[in-house]
C-alpha cells in the first residue's frame, strides 16, 4: 500500500501501488475536474507531484515549464510508492453555481413567481394521490371480500377500471379496515395504464405525502421535493452530478464505462450518490422520514438515464445510435437503491432518441410548446445543444453535437460557472487593456461559459480577431504572441490571477468556441430549412437551462449563435427540465402528456445522409462571426 498526502487540503489517502492518481486523488474525498473522462487529452486534471514516486503514463500537452515543476496528468499517473500531492485551485471542481440553489436561499418562496403560476395552473391531480372512503361495514349478505370492498368505493365516482393492490397492503387490509371501523386513507399510485393501492393510513394520520422531482443533468443534478397534497415545493437541492469525475460529456462517460472495468457500476454509483447526498440533506432539513418519500419522476438525458440504471451506454454512440430504451417502465426504489419509499415507483421520463432524452421532452411540456398556435424555437444549451421547433400541431426535435465549450470544455482556461470564473470582460479598443469580473469576486482562475461569449464578441468588436476568428496578424501588442502551441491574447497576468501563470485565450480556443456556436446555429437552420421555414416564422425563442441564465443575449447574437430576432422574442425559462419532472409529478394529464411528445417529436438526424451535406455547409457557414451570410444578421451587421 502506499500513503498519498494531499496538501494544502492535509488529507491523506492509502491506496494499492499501481492505482491511478486521479482515482486516488477522487478516493480522498477531492474532486478533480477531468473533462476528458481520464483520456489524457483534455489536460485538465493537471497536480503537481512534491515528493515521492510515481509512474508517468503520458505527460499529455503539459508544457515544459510545468513538468520541470513537478506537473503531471493525475488520469495518465500511476502511483508507484508514498506520494506528497499539491492539488491547484484550478484543477479542483468546486461547488457549482446552480442557478436554483441561489434562488432557494434568497425566497421564501422557493418558486419563482413564475412558476408558481405555472404550478397553480395544474390541476392538482397527482401520480400518487390519496382518497379517503368509508366503505360499507361487511356483513352475512354484503359478503364480497375486503378487497374487492375496497376497489368498488374507489371506483363509485371514478374511473380507475384497472386496480392492482400491492402484497404488502393486502397483508394488512383486514386488520386496517377492523381497526379503523372502515374508514380509510388509501394512497394510489399510477403504474402504467393502472393504478396500484400502496398503502393504507388511518384518517388521522399527520405525515404528509412527498414525491420527488429530479433533474438529472450531465453537470448538475438538482433535487425538488414536493407535497402531494398541495403541490407546494418543500425544498429544493442541487449539486454537481458525482459523475463529472470521469468526464465532463456524455461522450467521454461512455467512453469511460468502455475502457474501463467497472466502469459501468462506478458512474451509477456516482450518479445515485448524488441523488442520495441531497435526498438526505432535504430529509434532515425538513425534519421529514424517507419513508414519507412516496414517488419520484426524474428527468435525464439518454445517457444519463442509461447509466441510472447500469444499463451500457455504449450503443448510444455507434452509428446508427440506438438507445437501449427511450420509455422505461416504472421501477421501485429499492432497485435502484435511492433513498425514498422502498417501494416506491420511479417514473423516468421519456426520450426521443439517443441525443434527445427525457430532460427535453420534459422542458417541451414545461414550456408548454405544443400548446401554442404560434412557432417556439427552444434551445437548451448545457454540455451538448438540443433543440425544439414547433407548434401545437408539430414537433421537430435535434441534437446538435455543440460539444462542452460553452461549459469551458476543450477551452485551454475555461471551466465552469463556478467561484474564480470571468464572466464579463471589458477591453479597452484602444490600449486593449483587459478588465474583468469574477463569480465571487476572487482572483480569476479560468473563464466560464457566459464570459467566452462575451470575450468571442468584444475580441471581435475591438479589431483583435476577424470574422473566421484568426487575430489580426498586424496587430502588435505584447498581449498577442506565441504561445507554446499557436497564437494567444492574454486576458490575465499571472500576478493578478489566483493561479501561478498567465490567463490566455489562443486560436484555437477560438476555432473551439466558434465550432460549438456554428453547431448550434447549423442545427436552428437545419430545422427551419427542413419545414420550409425562415428566422421570421420563429415566434418565441425560449432558452433553457442554467447557462441560459448567464448568456448576454447581445453578445449572442452578435456572435451569431442564435437567429437574429427582435431580442423580446426571447425568453429565459431556467430549468425546464425539472419543471416538466414536477408538472409531471403533480398532474397525471401532464404525465400523459409528456409520453405523447416523446412519441409524436420528430427527430431529425443531422448525420444521416440525406442531411448531412447540408448540414456540414451550413456549419461552415456558421464558423464565422456572426456568419457567412451578413444578410442573415441585419441588426448586427447594418445590412
Ligand atoms: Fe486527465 Fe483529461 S487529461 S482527465
Amino acid at each position: 500500500m502506499s500513503l498519498i498526502k494531499l496538501v494544502p487540503d492535509q488529507l491523506e489517502v492509502e491506496v494499492d501501488s499501481g492505482t491511478n492518481l486521479l482515482e486516488a486523488v477522487v478516493e480522498a474525498g477531492i474532486n478533480l475536474k477531468a473533462v476528458c473522462g481520464g483520456s489524457g487529452t483534455c489536460g485538465k486534471c493537471q497536480v503537481i507531484i512534491e515528493e515521492g514516486e510515481a509512474e508517468v503514463l503520458d505527460q499529455g500537452n503539459l508544457s515544459s515549464d510545468k513538468l520541470e515543476r513537478g506537473y503531471v496528468l493525475a488520469c495518465k499517473t500511476e502511483v508507484k510508492g508514498d506520494l506528497i500531492v499539491k492539488i491547484p485551485p484550478e484543477s479542483r471542481l468546486s461547488k457549482h453555481q446552480v442557478f436554483i440553489e441561489e434562488e432557494v436561499d434568497k425566497r421564501e418562496d422557493i418558486l419563482t413567481e413564475e412558476e408558481l403560476a405555472a404550478t397553480q395552473k395544474l390541476k392538482l391531480d397527482p401520480i400518487y394521490r390519496q382518497i379517503e372512503l368509508e366503505l360499507n361495514q361487511p356483513s352475512l349478505t354484503d359478503n364480497v371480500s375486503d378487497l374487492e370492498r375496497l376497489q368498488i368505493e374507489l371506483n363509485r365516482d371514478r374511473d380507475l377500471s384497472s386496480l392492482q393492490a400491492s402484497l404488502p397492503v393486502m397483508k394488512d387490509l383486514a386488520s386496517h379496515l377492523r381497526e379503523n371501523d372502515c374508514k380509510t386513507q388509501v394512497s394510489l399510485s399510477k403504474l402504467g395504464d393502472n393504478y396500484e393501492i400502496t398503502e393504507l393510513k388511518s384518517l388521522d394520520d399527520p405525515k404528509v405525502d412527498y414525491g420527488l422531482a429530479v433533474d438529472i443533468g450531465t453537470t448538475t443534478v438538482v433535487v425538488e421535493l414536493v407535497d402531494l397534497a398541495t403541490g407546494k415545493v418543500a425544498a429544493r437541492e442541487g449539486s454537481y452530478n458525482k459523475q463529472a469525475n470521469y468526464g465532463d460529456d456524455v461522450i467521454s462517460r461512455i467512453n469511460f464505462v468502455k475502457e474501463n472495468e467497472g466502469g459501468l457500476a462506478k458512474l451509477n454509483q456516482a450518479v445515485i450518490g448524488t441523488m442520495n447526498s441531497l435526498i438526505d440533506e432535504i430529509v434532515s432539513q425538513q425534519g421529514i422520514e424517507q419513508s414519507q418519500i412516496k414517488t419520484a419522476v426524474l428527468a435525464g438525458n439518454t445517457t444519463m438515464i442509461h447509466l441510472l440504471l447500469e444499463i451500457d451506454p455504449n450503443n448510444i454512440r455507434l452509428e446508427p445510435y440506438i438507445p437501449t430504451v427511450s420509455f422505461v417502465p416504472p421501477l421501485r426504489a429499492k432497485e435502484l437503491n435511492l433513498k425514498i419509499k422502498e417501494d416506491g415507483l420511479i417514473h423516468c421520463l421519456p426520450g426521443v432518441s439517443s441525443f434527445v432524452g427525457g430532460d427535453i421532452s420534459s422542458g417541451t411540456l414545461a414550456a408548454e410548446i405544443a400548446d401554442r398556435d404560434g412557432i417556439t424555437l427552444f434551445i437548451d444549451i448545457g454540455t451538448n445543444g438540443e433543440l425544439v421547433l414547433g407548434n401545437k400541431e408539430w414537433l421537430m426535435t435535434c441534437s446538435c453535437s455543440a460539444g462542452p465549450a460553452f461549459e469551458g470544455g476543450g477551452i485551454t482556461y475555461g471551466m465552469r460557472a463556478m467561484s474564480g470564473a470571468i464572466e464579463i470582460f471589458d477591453i479597452d479598443p484602444k490600449t486593449y487593456e483587459v478588465k474583468y469580473s469574477t463569480i465571487g469576486d476572487v482572483p480569476p482562475i479560468g473563464i466560464c461559459g457566459s464570459g467566452l461569449i462575451n470575450l468571442l464578441a468584444l475580441l471581435k468588436d475591438v479589431g483583435i480577431i476577424g470574422r473566421s476568428g484568426k487575430f489580426d496578424e498586424e496587430l502588435e501588442h505584447e498581449r498577442l504572441r506565441d504561445g507554446e502551441y499557436d497564437k494567444e491574447f492574454v486576458l490575465v497576468w499571472a500576478d493578478d490571477a489566483g493561479i501561478e501563470e498567465d490567463i490566455v485565450i489562443s486560436e484555437n480556443d477560438i476555432k473551439n468556441l466558434l465550432r460549438s456556436k456554428g453547431a448550434v446555429y447549423a442545427g436552428i437552420r437545419m430545422m427551419l430549412n427542413s419545414m420550409a421555414l425562415t428566422e421570421e416564422f420563429i415566434d418565441q425563442v425560449l432558452i433553457a437551462g442554467g447557462f441560459g441564465n448567464y448568456i448576454n443575449l447581445d453578445d449572442a447574437l452578435k456572435i451569431g449563435l442564435l437567429p437574429d430576432l427582435p431580442l423580446d422574442k426571447f425568453k429565459f425559462i431556467g430549468n425546464t427540465s425539472l419543471k416538466g419532472a414536477r408538472m409531471s409529478l403533480l398532474s397525471e394529464d401532464k404525465f400523459e402528456e409528456v409520453q405523447e411528445i416523446a412519441k409524436k417529436m420528430t427527430y431529425l438526424e443531422l448525420s444521416a445522409e440525406n442531411y448531412s451535406q447540408d448540414f456540414m455547409d451550413e456549419f461552415v457557414s456558421a464558423q464565422f462571426i456572426p456568419h457567412t451570410d451578413l444578410n442573415l444578421f441585419p441588426s448586427v451587421t447594418g445590412k
